[in-house]
């Protein structure tokens, strides 16, 4: 046994007069008296309560922001304003020191960018003690959810040869020697020399691996790391993000809607009733900031109202034919608001076009289905030509107020000959996916699958606005700290 009790069990005891100890960090030192200490495991501190005159000066002086303190003392009713109870010390010491001269925190708010500097001590703050809080009730959540129904957890590689999106934005792995790599006849860099005898890079997605276990488990999901060198420098995209990425047998895409919206609405359940504090603290934080803003541009619901309203509504399910009708009715488009003026059928829609439709129009979550099969990845299943011609895939993206895209999915193209013809068009080679493409040539079946961004769902249900705040250490373009 510990000799100390957890900060977050103190708080909530009834047992005044009972000797106790804790250990933590203190948050600030008044007086000469009052030490608010922090133990990480609650977002609130327990107040210490010093008998400075019975107390080494030594001793005193080492009570500084940051420092370790073991404190034995009593635990009483607290008469001061905020909390319930403190505890009355009887013995102070330091466990390790922190310089106050050198120390980087103030007590006073730090810009989340600078915050972002010092990720030792970013963590000792309450706005991140909430968000990480939050963040491991949400991956708690998911493999909970999935467990329950009895999908099956399948790691699928990080390194791989293949590019699961097609989208060639890959990280290259390699050991070769890039100031004199090995050559092939035609001056190629020979990639048999490679430590893998071939390229490699770190995965954009373990859809294709997922594919195949889900042709023998039946339901199966990943959860784990992915990676994209795209060089996008926004406020929702990271170089290194986590997916979640369930793949069934014998689901059709309305299956595939059913289970989205479901997990996402069963996770961040799981995260309104098992963080209450943190996301009554982020909620408040939220407020607080907003208060800078225009009233035109503050959010209508506060943080607790959004979350509730996304459990309490289902999702609007339209097709993309009917999102490009809305939105070239829509009054940016005609008043050439949009930087890109949507001007017919085929254009891919930019996040002022998906904000738009969720922000302004639906004002909830909306899954769009059905888009040009030339906008979107070789394996989704491609539907019959409609009426006016269109040519469409079997896909759903599931977009967010104040987020955009979350969920990327589709039912999967299971024809080989149109799977095969498909990879032919996009410059695809088949001979490195036959391991791939073996599912569609021994019991093929419908099977569907979709993405969700981890981060993306961190940031909704935080009510953050910078996606390299939900992730411990953010990787992005030009910066890869820590
Ligand atoms: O839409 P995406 O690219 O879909 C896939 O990778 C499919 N293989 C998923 C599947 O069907 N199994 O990515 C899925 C989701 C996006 O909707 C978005 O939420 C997130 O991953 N995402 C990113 N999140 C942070 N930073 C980035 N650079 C992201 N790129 C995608
Ligand atoms: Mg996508």
């Amino acid at each position: 046994m510990m000799e100390h009790t957890r900060i977050k069990d103190l708080l909530k005891s009834e047992e005044f007069g009972k000797e106790i100890i804790v250990k933590g960090w203190v948050r600030t030192f008044r007086n000469n008296q009052f030490i608010a200490i922090n133990d990480g495991s609650s977002i609130n501190n327990i107040q210490a309560v010093v008998d400075f005159e019975n107390t080494n000066d030594e001793v005193l002086k080492r009570i500084t922001t940051g420092a370790a303190v073991r404190v034995k003392g009593n635990l009483v009713e607290s008469l001061g304003k905020g909390q319930r109870v403190e505890v009355k010390a009887t013995e102070v010491s330091i466990i390790g020191d922190s310089d106050p001269e050198k120390y980087p925190l103030q007590p006073k708010k730090h810009s989340l960018e600078f915050l972002r500097e010092i990720a030792h001590l970013r963590f000792r703050t309450g706005t991140f003690n909430a968000i990480f809080k939050v963040r491991n009730a949400l991956a708690f959540a998911v493999h909970k959810f999935f467990n329950e129904r009895d999908f099956v957890y399948m790691h699928t590689p990080i390194i791989t040869g293949s590019d699961a999106e097609g989208a060639g934005e890959m990280f290259q792995v390699t050991t070769l020697d890039l100031n004199n790599p090995p050559r092939t006849e035609e001056g190629k860099i020979d990639f048999k020399e490679d430590f893998f005898g071939k390229a490699t890079n770190l995965t954009v997605s373990g859809q294709l691996e997922g594919e195949l276990a889900a042709m023998a488990f039946g339901n199966i999901y990943t959860f784990g790391p992915t990676f994209r060198a795209e060089n996008s420098n926004t406020t929702r995209h990271l170089a290194e993000f986590w997916m979640i990425e369930p793949e069934m047998a014998f689901y059709e895409l309305d299956d595939n809607m059913d289970l989205a919206e479901d997990l996402l609405k069963y996770v961040i359940r799981y995260a309104l009733d098992t963080c209450p504090d943190e996301i009554e603290f982020l909620k408040n934080r939220l407020l607080e900031e907003e208060k800078s803003k225009p009233q035109n541009e503050r959010s209508e619901l506060n943080l607790v109202d959004k979350l509730n309203f996304v459990l309490e509504n289902n999702f609007e399910r339209i097709t993309y034919t009917e999102a490009i009708d809305i939105l070239q009715k829509s009054k940016p488009n005609q008043k050439k608001q949009f930087k890109y003026v949507i001007d017919g059928w085929g254009a891919d829609l930019q996040s002022e076009h998906e904000r738009y439709l969720v922000e302004k129009h639906f004002k909830k979550p909306v899954i769009l289905t059905d888009y040009p099969r030339a906008i979107k990845s070789f394996y989704m299943k491609q539907n019959p030509v409609d009426a006016q011609g269109h040519e469409t895939v079997r896909a759903m993206d599931i977009l967010f107020p104040g987020i955009g895209e979350m969920v990327g999915g589709s039912q999967r193209e299971e024809n080989l000959d149109k799977l095969l013809a498909r990879m032919e068009e996009v410059g695809i080679p088949a001979e490195e996916m036959e391991w791939f493409l073996d599912t569609r040539r021994f019991g093929s079946v419908p099977h569907s699958g979709f993405g969700v961004g981890f981060e993306r769902l961190v940031l909704f249900t935080t009510g953050m606005t910078n996606i390299r705040d939900v992730i411990p250490f953010p990787r992005t373009p030009n910066n890869a700290e820590f």
